[in-house]
């Protein structure tokens, strides 16, 4: 019991003084939950799944857009990487972000490039949405291959 009791103290008071960067990492993860559900929307339309809309997929592409071109640097501050001490299971975010930057930056720019093609097509018809879902999956794939650690 006292061991119990010993190690979730020692694991609240090592949350609270440690994980300085607690509000940057949540951030950008938020961000990506932004990304991920404005895509699902496109992706629910593209598999039939959800009936199509040219108006929610115009917006929802355009959502998309805007956030691929949001200046984010601050969410990523150097240290806040999954190797340093106390941050595995918190982050998933490489060391490679830092240690080869300004690498990631060219991965955000193809993954915009991917969504003007979108945000043009989606509210054209269905075909136009399909056959841009690819690129725009490459998108993110490309940059979660070598920056992002497998977290499921
Ligand atoms: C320029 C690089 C980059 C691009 C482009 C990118 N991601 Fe990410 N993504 C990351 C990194 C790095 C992480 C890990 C962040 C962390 O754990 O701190 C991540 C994490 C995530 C997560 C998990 C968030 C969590 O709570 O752990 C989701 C979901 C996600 N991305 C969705 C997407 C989707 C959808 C796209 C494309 C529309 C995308 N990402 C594009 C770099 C990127």
């Amino acid at each position: 019991m006292a061991t119990v009791a010993l190690g979730a103290t020692t694991y609240v008071s090592f949350a609270a003084d440690e994980l300085a960067f607690a509000n940057q990492i949540e951030a950008r993860q938020s961000f990506m939950h932004v990304y991920r559900f404005n895509l699902g929307l496109l992706g629910a339309m593209a598999k039939g799944d959800a009936p199509y809309s040219a108006e929610q997929a115009s917006a929802a592409a355009n959502n998309l857009l805007a956030a691929s071109k949001m200046s984010n640097g601050a969410m990523w501050p150097a240290g806040s990487d999954m190797g340093a001490e106390g941050y595995a299971g918190v982050t998933w975010a490489k060391p490679e972000i830092w240690s080869t930057y300004p690498k990631i930056g060219e991965k955000g720019a193809a993954l915009t490039e991917a969504l003007e093609a979108m945000a043009a097509g989606a509210g054209n018809g269905l075909d136009a949405l399909r056959s841009n879902m690819g690129g725009v999956a490459d998108g993110c794939k490309g940059c979660h291959e070598p920056f992002r650690a497998e977290n499921d």
